[in-house]
């Protein structure tokens, strides 16, 4: 499973690059109207950081002309951006116009099995099913991503599921076991799955065990 950041967040995403674990990132607007640099300025910092990954950028327009033509301008900022388009039912022939030349899409805002459905027989590269966002409102939204799964496997689509709307560390545990594709995380998330009680205090009693040798050299 591939490991996105889901965030805009420069320095952070330069810091976690350094563990080899990141296949991607996936900014949207939100988080890139937290960013103090200017937009543009950090999607290209960010492609020149990750030039092997796969970094979503989301349109902003809303009117389906605008939008065709911002996807395509988006296209154009470096050759690993992947176009992040909502799953809205105006933008349907907006998508089959992009994948028809070439322009690698992220479907976003995904909340159904039969949205993530039509978006594979549109060829988007990515579907991003939101479960956090389900599971605020008291609904299973992994149970999306179990039948994605099956279904795309059923039909031999060859679109990937990407999880997003991440909440928690065992979203990322159970996406694996749906067989995600790729799970984008928050920073916090990451730096939670790389974190465990038990390695740390094992550290603790190798060091102490070794510290009784009085050895200042080794091997
Ligand atoms: C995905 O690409 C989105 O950026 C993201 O996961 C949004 O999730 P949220 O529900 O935390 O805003």
């Amino acid at each position: 499973m591939k490991f996105f950041l889901d965030t805009a967040h420069v320095a952070s995403i330069k810091e976690l690059i350094s563990t080899g674990l990141i296949n991607g990132v996936t900014t949207n607007p939100t988080h890139l109207s937290k960013e103090k640099m200017a937009p543009r300025e950090v999607v290209e910092t960010i492609c020149v950081f990750l030039p092997e990954g796969d970094i979503s950028v989301e349109v902003t327009e809303t009117e389906p002309d605008a939008v065709y033509k911002q996807a395509c301008a988006i296209a154009q900022i470096a050759p690993n951006v992947i176009v992040k388009v909502p799953c809205y039912k105006t933008y349907y022939a907006v998508i089959k116009q992009l994948v028809d030349e070439d322009i690698p899409v992220n479907v976003t805002l995904v909340f159904s099995v039969l949205q993530g459905l039509m978006m594979c027989k549109l060829g988007v590269r990515y579907i991003s099913p939101f479960v956090g966002r389900w599971n605020d409102i008291d609904m299973d939204g992994m149970e999306i991503v179990h039948e994605l799964r099956a279904l795309i496997d059923q039909y031999n689509f060859d679109t990937e599921i990407l999880v997003a709307s991440v909440r928690s560390v065992r979203q990322v545990h159970e996406a694996a076991m749906a067989g995600a594709d790729v799970t984008t995380m928050p920073v916090d998330i990451l730096q939670k799955m790389m974190d465990h009680p038990l390695t740390d205090q094992g550290m603790e009693l190798f060091a102490q065990d070794w510290k009784r040798l009085h050895i200042s050299h080794f091997p």
